[in-house]
């Protein structure tokens, strides 16, 4: 990074002799030759042009040389204020200055108004820097100037200068989203054929959709993105199954728990998610939206604000899911209150059964450690696959049996401990159903 600083240093520096007709080497900031190397490349992911390396170089170095700036504190003797010409906002705790969008305009234009047009279009919505979300203009008061804006370099592009890697965002009340990943492999999942044909469906488009959407043309007529709900009893597999296809192609899985966010009005939500959506967009993550029945039937009666926010809350959802250009997995464990509009939206359904007796066979062969059975093996499988349980419940009795066998000093598992945890598993079942 330090050619770029010193780099834009010098453009810095000859903007301002320009602008103030003093003594400058150039006669152009362009004359300034861009440093070899691809740093700034490598950051954004493509080539840059000149003014793009400039205001790149501009949005960052108030995180990394923030005394460059401060040349732009300078009075204009004139007015005995500051030049509205620099632009550049006051942060609340940096006590530097903070460059607007005016001040990129300046740096690479000076008085031209062709330029500062230019400039404009570069923090525009159909510019890469705001689709890829690499910088942006933000906050500009109502119906004031448009350049106006801070010049903000997004999280992600800081990360990868700071941490040289791939910004994997916590979940917070202001990303509402948490990463999920499971050491578990694709070829663990027990699922009947039915669900397999649908997850390699997914998997088919995931791979794809660049085919069918760009070479041959599909992209006029078919709605971007693939939307699936899985449904089905707890324990079923589906949030492994998602996880897993992120995993199978390399692609974060992130979960927002809908309940969280529909049930209570918290202001900023749509905001919040907006950011998910984004990110996701750009990062090529699966979106994953569990407890998704607290956004079926919401879109009743509204009798408090509470409500009315809610299904405001809920129509934003759905429309962005709806427009969202990826992968979005939808979870519930009920399908009663589906809508037939809302059916519609999605490409797939997918039901995740309870495991029947085969199945439940294979679960409990790949969970099961071979070293905790003896001779009575058979009738101890026996007797396991008997007991109607999901994937999700004979974890749960694997680990009671787990706990028996250490707190009782023994590595063998006997028939007592298994009845006794398959039975503790099966009266929690009882008590739900
Ligand atoms: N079909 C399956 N194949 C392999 N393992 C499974 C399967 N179903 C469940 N499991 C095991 O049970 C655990 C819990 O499953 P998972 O969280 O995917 O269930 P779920 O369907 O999402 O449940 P819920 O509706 O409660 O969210 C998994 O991490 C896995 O260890
Ligand atoms: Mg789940």
């Amino acid at each position: 990074m330090e050619q770029w600083i010193a780099w834009f240093y010098e453009v810095l520096n000859a903007a301002l002799q320009l602008y103030f007709r003093q003594e400058c080497a150039v006669s152009s900031v362009y004359e300034i030759a861009v440093p070899e190397g691809n740093g700034l490349e490598e950051v954004c992911g493509r080539g840059l042009t000149f003014d793009e390396q400039a205001v790149v170089m501009l949005a960052l170095m108030p995180h990394l040389c923030p005394q460059a700036l401060d040349i732009f504190f300078v009075n204009n003797k004139n007015f005995d204020r500051p030049y509205t010409e620099f632009g550049g906002w006051k942060g609340m705790s940096h006590g530097g200055f903070l460059p607007t969008g005016e001040t990129a305009a300046f740096i690479l234009g000076g008085e031209d108004t062709g330029k500062r047009l230019e400039v404009m279009r570069m923090f525009g919505k159909e510019h890469w820097f705001w689709r890829e979300n690499v910088l942006r203009l933000e906050g500009q008061g109502r119906g004031e100037p448009f350049l106006s804006g801070q010049l903000r370099v997004s999280e992600e592009v800081l990360s990868r200068i700071l941490y040289r890697k791939e910004y994997k965002p916590d979940c917070t009340m202001e990303f509402p989203a948490k990463r999920v990943t499971t050491v578990l492999e694709w070829g663990d999942m027990v699922v009947d054929y039915r669900v397999a044909l649908a997850l390699e469906e997914i998997n088919t488009w995931i791979n794809g959709q660049r085919t069918i959407m760009q070479e041959w043309g599909l992209e006029r007529f078919l709605k971007a993105g693939y939307r699936a709900l899985f449904y089905g009893p707890p324990g079923t597999g589906k949030t492994l199954a998602a996880t897993l296809l992120g995993k199978r192609n390399d692609m974060d899985v992130y979960r927002v728990d809908l309940s969280m966010i529909v049930s209570k009005y918290i202001g900023e939500t749509e905001k919040n998610l907006a950011q998910v959506f984004d990110m996701a967009e750009n990062r090529r993550w699966i979106l994953f939206f569990d407890e998704a029945d607290a956004l079926f039937g919401k879109r009743t009666s509204t009798t408090t604000s509470n409500d009315r926010h809610a299904n405001q809350e809920v129509a934003f959802l759905l429309q962005r899911i709806e427009d969202f250009p990826g992968t979005v997995i939808l979870a519930t464990n009920l399908k009663s209150n589906l809508d037939e509009a809302f059916l519609r939206r999605f490409q797939a359904m997918v039901y995740f059964p309870m495991p029947d007796e085969e199945s439940r066979k294979l679960l409990w062969q790949k969970m099961l450690p071979a070293t905790w059975l003896q001779e009575d093996r058979d009738t101890l499988l026996g007797c396991a696959v008997k007991a109607e349980l999901s994937g999700g419940s004979i974890a749960n009795v694997i680990r009671s049996c787990a706990l028996q066998l250490l707190a009782t000093h023994t590595d063998k598992l006997s028939k007592e401990m298994l009845d006794y945890a398959l039975k503790k598993e099966l009266a929690k079942e009882g008590n739900i159903g």
